[in-house]
Parts: structure tokens; C-alpha cells; sequence
């Protein structure tokens, strides 16, 4: 079996960050998301990756590599433009070969892993097995209506009216059928070629589909919300560890990752916490479910349920709160309460001050 990890798309949802990075490079607490993807893909035994890339290539390679540091081999297909997620399939065809594969979306956290999906898929080994997870709002998804034993009798993609509440989430299981349904499918009306066309394709030829139901916690990363939230319940499980300094006057509460280099410094952390490598904090209180990087500044301030990413400096801000403050990017104050704000924000980017 090998897997195909999609690492390409357009990343409009997380506007601003994805101008400059990659999403799935986003860091869950401190964790790049694409690191997590690999990690469940290699829990399979699975070995063979191919990464699809977009624009955003090098800064995927210079992260991840030849995936040597996990034990991976690792294929760089590269993706002219992100016409859709069968189309990676399409032109992933000369590494798939005719073996069993695995697709994952490289911006879907699953934190408790595949392995189950992945026997279900093995047991059966049917034409497609697709992963669906009870979600609120069925209608932003593809929907999976499934028969009595987890057939899939149909997919809809986005439907006005859902028949179910169960979506499609970004870990599909395919067998060497999939490769017809990808080239008989047709652009959408959005001009992507639609994964859940192809498995509909394979439904309507009656060929055996079939769906596992995911109980765990999932999570698409594609919006800043969606990242606040994955990162808190990712924080929850995190083990206290200090490496880093901690002063006398600090006090440090519930689980805290003080990475090696990084110093507190007359604060409160009130974990779970992670604060990167080389970073300092002074005379603030952090926390909880707040991931601060490696070398950035948080000084007089204070910040929850955030997330500041590698090089980002804070200084004497009393109460950031759900917020994502992006790489080596500044906040700080103007001197005088009185002051009117001064910003200097990027396109796309979201700003909300107090009334
Ligand atoms: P999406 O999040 O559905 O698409 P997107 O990246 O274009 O994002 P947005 O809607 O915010 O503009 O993509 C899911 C994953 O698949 C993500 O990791 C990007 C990847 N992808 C590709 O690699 N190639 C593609 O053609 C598409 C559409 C997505």
C-alpha cells in the first residue's frame, strides 16, 4: 500500500497566512499539521508517500525533506494549479501504479489515528472506502448516505438538503479502480475534478464502496477558527516538560512545554502551554490552550486560546485572546490609552479592537 498526501489547494480560508506559507505547515501545538498527516500514514507501516505540491513546494521540501527523518520515502508530485482532488489522483498515476493507496488531505488533523479505518479498508478491501464523522451541519460537506452494512448507496456533494449527517472527511482508501472513475469524471461547476464524483462514478458501475465511521476527534484546519480549536484540543493531552528556564518569581500551572532555550521570566503560564525554543517571556501571564513558537518576545502582556508562530513578539498587550499572530509579525501598543490605534495589516488579514 502506499499514500498520496495532497499538500497543494489554494488555502483561500486561511488568508493571510497562506499567502506566505503553506497551510499545512500551520502548527498545531508547535507541530507543523503535515507532520501529524505523515505520522498517522507511517503508523499504517506505509512507506511509499506521495506528496502532491503546488506553488508553496519549497517550503513543503525544506520542511519535511525526503522524509528520511520519518522513515518515509518520499515523492514530490508536483500540481500546476489546484483543479481538484481527483486531478491529484490523475496525475499521481505514475507512482500509484496498481497499488492499494491511501489519500489524505494534508490540512486534516485526526489525532487519534487510521489504524482502524485502515483495517476495515484491508477486510473488505472494497473499491473505494471512504471515511465519514457525525458533523452538525451536513451541508458543507460531501454526504454519505450508507446502507444497513456500511454500504455507500450515494454521495452528494454539498447538498441544500442532506439525507444524513454524515460527511466525507479527508482520508479515503482506494484500490487501482479509482484510476477509470478519475478519467470517465467531468470538471465540476466550480472547474475541479471532485473526488466524490469519482467515488459516485464507482457507486453508479456498482462497484463495492463502502464507509467506516470515524468516532475520534477530526478536525479540517482551513480556517483560523478551525485552527484555534485543533490546537486547544491537541494542547489538552500535552505532557509537562521543562527545559527551558524558569525564574523564582514565576509560576508555572497544569501542563507547560518550556522548549530547551526558551526563558519565563516574572510570568504566570497556565497550561496547557508550550512556548518554543529560544523564546522569551516576561512579565506576562500566558494561557491556557495558547502555543506561543520559537523565538518570539511576549513581554507586559497577556494572551489565551492563541497561537503567536515562530519570530512573533507581543509587548505590552493586556488580553489577546483567540487570536493567530503569523510569523516574525508585531504587536504591540502606542503608549498612552488614549492613543488611536495605528495598524499596519496585510491583505486579508482581520483585525478586532474593543468598542
Ligand atoms: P481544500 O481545503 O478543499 O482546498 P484549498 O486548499 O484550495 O483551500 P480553500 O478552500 O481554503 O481555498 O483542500 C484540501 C486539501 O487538499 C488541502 O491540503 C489542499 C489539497 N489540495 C491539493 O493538493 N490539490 C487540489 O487541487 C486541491 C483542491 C486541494
Amino acid at each position: 500500500m502506499k499514500a498520496l498526501v495532497l499538500a497543494g489547494g489554494s488555502g483561500t480560508r486561511l488568508r493571510p497566512f497562506s499567502y506566505s506559507m503553506p497551510k499545512q505547515l500551520i502548527p498545531i501545538a508547535n507541530t507543523p499539521v503535515l507532520e501529524y498527516v505523515l505520522r498517522n500514514i507511517l503508523d499504517l507501516g506505509v512507506r511509499e508517500i506521495g506528496v502532491v505540491v503546488g506553488d508553496r513546494a519549497p517550503e513543503i521540501q525544506g520542511t519535511i525533506g525526503d522524509g528520511s527523518r520519518f522513515g518515509a520515502r518520499l515523492t514530490y508530485i508536483r500540481q500546476e494549479a489546484p483543479l481538484g482532488l481527483a486531478h491529484t489522483v490523475a496525475i499521481a498515476r505514475d507512482f500509484l501504479g496498481d497499488d492499494d493507496f491511501v489519500m489524505y488531505l494534508g490540512d486534516n488533523m485526526l489525532p487519534e489515528g487510521i489504524t482502524q479505518v485502515a483495517e476495515e479498508f484491508a477486510a473488505h478491501r472494497p473499491a473505494a472506502h471512504v471515511v465519514v464523522h457525525k458533523v452538525a451541519d451536513p451541508r458543507a460537506f460531501g454526504v454519505a448516505e450508507l446502507g444497513p452494512g456500511g454500504e455507500v448507496l450515494r454521495l452528494v456533494e454539498k447538498p441544500e438538503q442532506p439525507r444524513s449527517d454524515l460527511a466525507l472527511i479527508g482520508v479515503y482508501f482506494f484500490t487501482a479502480a479509482i484510476h477509470e472513475a478519475v478519467r470517465a469524471i467531468e470538471p465540476s461547476a466550480r472547474g475541479e475534478l471532485e473526488i466524490t464524483d469519482a467515488v459516485q462514478w464507482l457507486v453508479a458501475a456498482g462497484a463495492d464502496v463502502r464507509a467506516g465511521r470515524y468516532e475520534g476527534y477530526w478536525k479540517d484546519t482551513g480556517n483560523v477558527e478551525d485552527v484555534l480549536e485543533c490546537n486547544q484540543h491537541v494542547l489538552s493531552g500535552l505532557r509537562h516538560s521543562v527545559a527551558g528556564e524558569v525564574d523564582g518569581a514565576s509560576e508555572l500551572a497544569g501542563p507547560v512545554v518550556v522548549e530547551a532555550g526558551a526563558r519565563i521570566v516574572r510570568s504566570r503560564v497556565e497550561g496547557p502551554v508550550i512556548i518554543g525554543a529560544g523564546t522569551v517571556v516576561e512579565d506576562s501571564h500566558i494561557g491556557p490552550h495558547t502555543s506561543v513558537g520559537r523565538a518570539c518576545a511576549i513581554t507586559g502582556s497577556r494572551l489565551g486560546y492563541s497561537i503567536a508562530l515562530d519570530g512573533a513578539s507581543v509587548t505590552g498587550v493586556q488580553g489577546l485572546r483567540s487570536s493567530v499572530i503569523g510569523r516574525s509579525a508585531s504587536v504591540g501598543t502606542t503608549g498612552q490609552s488614549t492613543d488611536p490605534y495605528r495598524l499596519v495589516v496585510g491583505d486579508h488579514t482581520r483585525v478586532e479592537v474593543a468598542a
